[in-house]
């Protein structure tokens, strides 16, 4: 190990500022990477997967790229390419070759944070095989280059995302260190808008996490809302004094009612869920700032 333990202490102090919860998952995060082993995080949307990749990545001080899976990712534009003018005058060299995020992370021993990794087409995902256990990759004309010593990869994926995703073949995953995550609790999720939103309206911050909760455990919704929605509903109610259950209907239907999906079987939709939900809430409430809707 490159690092002493103790500046691993220091890290995961760090990362628990900054993140809510999670301890298992930051101490088990930062035991692979005392190990130099690659990293993925798994869990359903709004989880807090690319927060926890990106507190440790920065945490950590190392040299640190990030890149998001899209259509376009291709393996080429991970590793490098050779720049077509300085080839004409030099020949194909590392000199005139220009690293991609994935080469240059290799090059600094830093860390190569790949978000939503199930994005990208699956050529640019068999490309990094090499790169997570042996520690090279193999360029075209200048033949092999290996990571210098502190390289590490983190990965997040969404396995509930279907759309414009492919599947991780099992070489990956046989590579990795698999860190699961899912929904916090509520008392967590509080913590979390408070920190996000820096908020003091605790009022609002209950209203908005019993919400999300609400939709967690719904019978009719197949998909559920996330703490973003809960951290929307707080910043969109900054500064106002009244809670009018009218407004905060309306306002709750424009963040969640795209996050969640109800299930075939329900009779209702989307909006009317969230209609029923902040009104059931909000009857639970004895408070002079909230406003009743009238009859
Ligand atoms: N444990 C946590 N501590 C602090 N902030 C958190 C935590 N979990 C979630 N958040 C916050 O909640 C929001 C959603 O988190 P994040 O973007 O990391 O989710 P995700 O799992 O990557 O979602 P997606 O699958 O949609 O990419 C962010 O604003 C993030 O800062
Ligand atoms: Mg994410």
């Amino acid at each position: 190990m490159s690092n002493s333990d103790n500046s691993y202490i220091d890290v995961f102090e760090n990362v628990q500022k900054l993140i809510v919860g999670r301890k298992k998952e930051l101490r088990l995060m930062i035991n692979a990477v005392s190990k130099g082993l690659p990293i993925i995080i798994e869990g359903p949307v709004g989880t807090g997967k690319t927060e926890m990749a990106k507190v440790l990545a920065q945490s950590l001080e190392r040299p640190f790229v990030r890149v998001d899976g899209d259509d376009n990712l291709t393996s080429i534009k991970l590793k490098g390419w050779y720049d077509p003018p300085l080839v004409l005058e030099k020949g194909f060299s590392r000199e005139t070759f220009i690293p991609g995020p994935l080469t240059h992370s290799m090059e600094n021993g830093g860390i190569f944070f790949y978000n939503e990794v199930n994005r990208a087409p699956s050529e640019t995902i068999n490309a990094v095989l090499t790169a997570l256990d042996e520690k090279l990759i193999t360029i075209p004309q200048i033949g092999e280059i290996v990571a210098k010593e502190g390289f590490i990869s983190i990965f997040t994926y969404n396995p509930e995302d279907t759309v414009a995703t492919n599947p991780l073949p099992k070489a990956f995953y046989d590579r990795c260190i698999w860190i699961h995550v899912s929904h916090q609790t509520f008392e967590e999720m509080k913590e979390i808008v408070f920190l996000r939103t820096g908020s003091s309206d605790n009022l609002m911050i209950s209203i908005s996490c019993e919400i999300v909760q609400a939709t967690i455990n719904h019978p009719e919704l197949e998909t559920s809302s996330t703490v973003r929605g809960a951290i929307h509903l707080v910043e969109l109610y900054e500064d106002l004094e009244t809670i009018d259950e009218q407004t905060l209907i309306e306002r709750a239907i424009a963040v969640h009612s795209r996050k969640i999906r109800c299930k075939t079987t329900s009779s209702k939709t989307e909006s009317e869920i969230i209609e029923e939900i902040v009104s059931k809430i909000l009857s639970r409430y004895e408070d002079d700032r909230i406003l009743r809707k009238k009859e």
